[in-house]
């Protein structure tokens, strides 16, 4: 009653809320962001201790609401934790070792190092008083893997997928006005697939406040249906009643275009939702000349979902949706907006150089961005849901989706977690496929893969019927899956005869999941296994598979077949195909880990794109190979090609649709020019010099200006050029970085698949305990012999030996406790801290013998001594505690007996990287400060770069009020 009261009372509150420009109100509701200011440390995977004793309770947090314990339990002792921002992947800070696993790309975390296979998040947030009554959750976009989440020591839930979205209730067990604590244990042990997965909280977490009646999280389903030039949209909003009592509410759905005008508006009243119930309401609303989403112009709309209640508005949803339609034909492919599109895909995972798979979002425009350069249209997102955000960008710069599917499966947590892929991201114009599956090996073949399939497809229609069903597939053709499926997905066509599957299944619509598979190394044009180089020139892996031109001859050669997708765009860590340990990364990209183009970027964007492109591979340094014979291919859509050494030409040829050129060309330094003629014009050339030594870095970004928001990047290319400011194409220059203003580098790469080099330079933490707490009883408080530093204490008692009982405490005025700590040799690098934890009602504190805390009374948490050299040296140092004792007041009571922990903090080292094929990158973050950050970049010998990027003042995104500020992160 109380909180309906309080309801009510914020409802008055919101009818003087502000009308936004359309008219309609803003919203009540609050989607915060929650990535900054957490606490990170390792647990354990199966020692308690180390796992900070979570779940020792003689009452686990199963047994008892609100007994998360250790960790989990809210007054828990952070204090020496490492703060960090979110994304979070730990597996890309960790170093290599050939023991850990070939697929997370050697990374030193999983099964082999149980000390860096479970992480733990906590967070201190604040909940104000006036949020009393409002239907609070806590939302995870994602967290690898196997995540158990309390708040305020109560326990919400496990998530055992590393890709599913998830999202619990926390209103009832807030302390609104007051602090709060959320906390979190992942367990990365596991893996889930066969490439890297990062290891943290990777993706946004986020705190929803709404009222009790509010839209569901992704409860709205917006389709549309183009009928001659006008559209008819269905709006489907699912409302939740999570209140006790009968809610009798109007929906009004409102489309606004791109620009912010309101198109059109529908209402509907007298929708009564019982408690705790929800219920579905349709509107039906018409676009008179709808703007269509397109991969050229991805032109957006937003639904704005608002519900009303009694003439208040109580909660406004804003759903991004666009208008298009999507038909597959079984003999002629896939249509956009009834225009036929080739698909010329790429498969990616969510992983990128330096930061793993913790990328900020400006990262997924720009991989977007690299991958579309090259003429790519569409995106697998093989093979698990990706980040919300990555559909967000492939909305807004046209690119199509398959959406992926984990893990088959019918059983009802298999179907649930379909059910929420497709549910959260049915209304991206971008996506057109489910696929529920990829390469089941055990069951593609089988009856029961086609009875799973087939499930899983009626299933995944009956949430979305406007979608078509794929599923990759690797297998003979002509049983299991690939009899029942709705899109015949193939991966590899060297091992199939499409034409006969289709004369089979004529009406089947089908499309080359992945093709490729293709092994290079960007900028290598000699093989050198025992180096594991792979050369840059397109040829296939082996017999099994097709190279890129054969794959997309096979695939434009035939129109029943909608197109390809290569795999794959980026290189990836983990699969290092066909090497091992040290290859950490795997080859398959058209571009490296970076998004540096490699030659094969530049067949497909010759065949891929318009305008008229001409490449020529390789480089022109070849010192020592003068007179030698160098394979020389061009790329080109141009009709003839004409390729000239030193000014001199050494004939035209011919280009084949899809295809190449290539001359053998005997090698003399200078210059090699491509020039491509259409209809005999000259179209477009490309000139390679061959270039003297490095002399100096060359820095530029992808961006001159980022936004001031905690989040933007700048991508930065690191060359070196030589003298007469040609980039040379074989530097491998060890490059250090420095960075002044508000920026910070968060990661390294240069797209060496073999590189051991780290990703990212960190501060490192060390903890330790007190050791060897004695006590001794005393007569009086100021007692001072006892606290010196050499004193004897060989024969004192074990601390806490005696129970701290009523009789002890009347028996005993005081106790000196002493401990020693071990410092190492190069503790002098870092920076010391003592947390202290009271273990008397008051207490004074001795390091070494010297006094650092007089006469304080008890706290938690909150007494912290700086050690510097003065007080602390390397080898045993002592500590001495002279307190009055804590007492317990009944026998079950606990009292503090951990004095607490010494936290040594070592600077990180100086960035570096080495070049490599000419190469390195440096990613930037804003810090959230306006003002101009400087990266310079050094190296012996060579001229140094500086980079001047200026970040502009923008507003950081609505975020959650920490407790516990962290500036510097
Ligand atoms: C496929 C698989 C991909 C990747 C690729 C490498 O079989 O679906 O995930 O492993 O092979 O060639």
């Amino acid at each position: 009653m109380y909180k309906r009261l309080l309801f009510l009372l914020f409802s008055l509150l919101l009818s003087k809320a502000a009308f936004s420009q359309n008219g309609y109100q803003l919203s009540p509701r609050e989607h915060l962001l929650m990535d900054f200011d957490w606490r990170f440390a390792f647990g354990h995977p199966y020692d308690t201790e180390k796992d900070f004793n979570n779940g020792t309770g003689y009452f686990s947090y199963l047994a008892k609401t609100g007994y998360g314990d250790g960790a989990a339990a809210p007054g828990f002792d952070d204090r020496s934790w490492r703060k960090l921002n979110l994304p979070h992947d730990w597996a890309v800070e960790a170093g290599f070792s050939k023991n850990a696993s070939l697929s997370h790309g050697f990374k030193a975390v999983g099964r082999n190092f149980p000390d860096a296979s479970v992480g733990w998040y906590r967070k201190k947030f604040v909940i104000p008083a006036t949020d009393l009554g409002k239907h609070i959750s806590i939302a995870f976009d994602g967290v690898f893997r196997n995540s158990i989440v309390w708040v305020n020591g109560h326990y919400l839930g496990t998530e055992p997928s590393g890709y599913n979205g998830f999202e619990y209730n926390i209103s009832e067990y807030l302390n609104y006005g007051g602090e709060n604590v959320i906390a979190v244990r992942v367990d990365a042990t596991m893996e889930e697939g066969w490439f890297y997965e990062g290891a943290g909280i990777y993706r946004h977490v986020w705190l929803n406040k709404t009222n009790p009646l509010h839209v569901a999280t992704n409860g709205t389903c917006v389709t549309a249906q183009v009928i001659d030039k006008a559209a008819l949209v269905s709006a489907v909003a699912t409302i939740n009643n999570d209140g006790a009592n009968l809610q009798n509410c109007s929906i009004t759905q409102t489309i606004i275009d791109a620009g912010g005008s309101t198109i059109t508006k529908s209402v509907v009243n007298g929708v009564s939702i019982k408690p705790y119930l929800s219920q579905d309401v349709k509107s039906n609303l018409a676009v008179p000349t709808p703007k269509l989403w397109s991969i050229d112009n991805p032109y957006l709309y937003k639904l704005v979902t608002t519900i009303t209640e009694n003439g208040e508005i109580v909660d406004n949803y804003q759903t991004v949706f666009g208008i298009r339609t999507i038909r597959f034909y079984a003999d002629s492919g896939f249509f956009l907006n009834g225009k036929r599109i080739e698909i010329k895909g790429t498969n990616n995972h969510q992983d990128y150089a330096g930061v793993g798979t913790a990328m900020p979002d400006a990262l997924q425009d720009y991989r977007i961005g690299v991958l579309k350069s090259f003429g790519c249209n569409a995106y697998r997102c093989s093979h698990n849901p990706p980040t919300p955000e990555l559909l967000d960008a492939c909305d807004r710069l046209g690119i199509l989706v398959i959406d992926e599917n984990r893990l088959m499966g019918t059983s009802s947590t298999e179907l649930n977690d379909l059910k929420r892929l497709i549910t959260r991201d049915r209304n991206h114009p971008c996506v057109i496929s489910w696929s529920i599956g990829n390469e089941e090996w055990d069951i593609e073949n089988t009856i029961t893969g086609a009875r799973i399939a087939a499930t899983m497809q009626d299933y995944a229609k009956s949430i979305d019927s406007t979608r078509y069903i794929t599923a990759a597939f690797s297998g003979g053709v002509g049983s299991g899956i690939s009899n029942v499926i709705q899109v015949m997905g193939y991966n590899y066509v060297a091992n199939k005869n499409t034409d006969e599957h289709h004369e089979q299944y004529p009406k089947q619509y089908s499309w080359g999941t992945e093709e490729g598979s293709t092994v290079t190394t960007r900028g290598v044009y000699f093989d050198d296994t025992a180096k594991h180089r792979l050369v840059a020139y397109d040829r296939a892996q082996n017999a099994g598979y097709l190279s890129l031109e054969q794959g997309w001859k096979y695939y434009a050669a035939r129109p029943y077949l909608a197109g390809m997708v290569i795999w794959s765009g980026f290189d990836y860590r983990g699969e290092p195909t066909p090497f091992g340990w040290p290859s950490v990364e795997s080859y398959f990209g058209m571009v490296d880990a970076c998004g540096f183009l490699k030659d094969d970027a530049w067949y497909l964007r010759s065949w891929w794109t318009q305008a008229p492109v001409i490449h020529i591979l390789p480089h022109w340094n070849w010192p020592g190979k003068e007179g030698q014979n160098i394979r020389v291919c061009v790329y080109s859509n141009c009709n003839q090609v004409e390729l000239l050494l030193n000014k001199k030409s050494l004939g035209k040829k011919a280009m084949e649709p899809n295809g190449h050129l290539e001359w053998q060309v005997k090698y003399t330094p200078g210059t090699i020019e491509a020039i491509g003629y259409n209809n005999g014009n000259k179209a477009v050339d490309d000139v390679v010099k061959t270039t003297g030594q490095a002399a100096a870095i060359v820095l530029s970004a992808n961006k001159p200006i980022l936004k001031a928001d905690k989040e933007d990047l700048a991508i930065v290319t690191v060359q070196v050029n030589d003298k007469n400011n040609l980039q040379v194409p074989t530097a491998d220059n060890n490059i250090a970085f420095s960075i002044t203003g508000p920026g910070k580098i968060i990661g390294v790469g240069n797209g060496d698949n073999t590189s051991l080099e780290p990703d990212k330079y960190l501060e490192t933490i060390n903890v330790l305990t007190i050791e060897n707490l004695k006590e001794k009883i005393v007569d009086n408080f100021n007692n001072t012999d006892e606290v010196s530093a050499a004193y004897d204490d060989s024969n004192w008692a074990r601390a806490f030996k005696d129970d701290r009982s009523e009789d002890f405490g009347k028996r005993v005025p005081a106790v000196i406790y002493r401990g020693d700590f071990f410092l190492p040799a190069d503790k002098v690098n870092a920076a010391i801290t003592f947390y202290y934890n009271s273990i008397g009602k008051t207490q004074s504190i001795y390091i070494n013998g010297k006094k650092v805390g007089d006469n304080l009374p008890e706290a938690k948490n909150s007494d912290e001594f700086k050690l510097d050299s003065s007080l602390v040296h390397p080898g045993r140092n002592t500590i001495a505690i002279e307190a009055i004792p804590l007492i317990k007041k009944h026998s079950w009571d606990a009292i503090n007996t951990n004095p607490g922990l010494i936290q040594l903090i070592y600077p990180a080292k100086t960035w570096k990287r080495k070049l490599f094929g000419g190469l390195a990158q440096v990613i930037i973050q804003s810090t959230g400060k306006p003002g101009q950050i400087v990266l310079t970049a050094t190296a012996e010998g060579l001229k140094k770069g500086e980079l001047k990027i200026e970040a502009d003042p923008a507003a950081i995104r609505p975020a959650v009020v920490s407790v516990d500020g962290n500036d510097n992160q």
